[in-house]
């Protein structure tokens, strides 16, 4: 089973980074094999919103996102991490959700998928931090994700949002946190 694994903090060795490293353990661990992805050591510029993609589905800016969109297509599931930027996902996530307008163009414009759906196959898993602790923290983002995932034929499967956390290090004082992170990636793989 394949899996992509995306990592959307600007931090290397932060809360989000070290919860997916933990549900990438647990998948592995499943028998899933994981491809890694760091955002931040990736060339991905923002949608031009040029449209070039209404041709043939492909987005026309070279960098990055040709080889990566490949890949968030093959894999049987996504897992996502991202910290809570404004209320929202990273500009590192954010760039990759807009450049995925071009699979949406291929899905609904010149494949005609009827819309709104949302019953798509694949589990997608949502992993968030913010340092807050208001209710509707992860909401927002929560509602981009789940539109993002079905770009390519993913479905929404579990959010895992933990509130309170700031500090790199942080995470490390929740082993709780990061095991539950652990067992999604490991129920993520019993599933598919
Ligand atoms: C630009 C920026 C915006 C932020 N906005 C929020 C926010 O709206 N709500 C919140 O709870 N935390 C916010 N934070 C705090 C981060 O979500 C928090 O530090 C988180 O633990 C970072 O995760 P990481 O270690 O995985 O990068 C913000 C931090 C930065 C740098």
């Amino acid at each position: 089973m394949k899996i992509t694994a995306i990592y959307g903090s600007p931090r290397r060795q932060g809360n989000t980074s070290r919860l997916l490293q933990s549900a990438v353990a647990g998948a592995r661990s499943a028998g899933a094999e994981v491809t890694e992805i760091v955002l931040r050591d990736l060339k991905l510029q923002p949608c031009l919103e040029i449209y070039a993609c209404r041709k043939d589905g492909r987005c026309a800016i070279k960098d990055d996102f040709q080889v990566l969109a490949e890949t968030l297509l093959a894999a049987e599931a996504t897992i996502l991490a991202s910290p809570m930027f404004f209320y929202a996902v990273s500009a590192h996530v954010k760039a990759l959700m807009d450049r995925c307008q071009s699979l949406w163009v291929k899905k609904y414009w010149l494949d005609e998928k009827p819309l709104g759906r949302l019953d798509n196959a694949k589990p997608g898993l949502f992993l968030a931090v913010g340092a807050t602790t208001g209710k509707r923290l992860f909401d927002g983002a929560e509602m981009s994700v789940r539109y993002f995932f079905d770009t390519f034929d993913t479905a929404l499967w579990k959010t895992l949002g933990y509130r309170g956390l700031d500090g790199a290090d942080d995470i490390l004082k929740h082993p709780e946190y990061l095991e539950e992170a652990r067992q999604a990636g490991v129920d993520m793989v019993k599933m598919v």
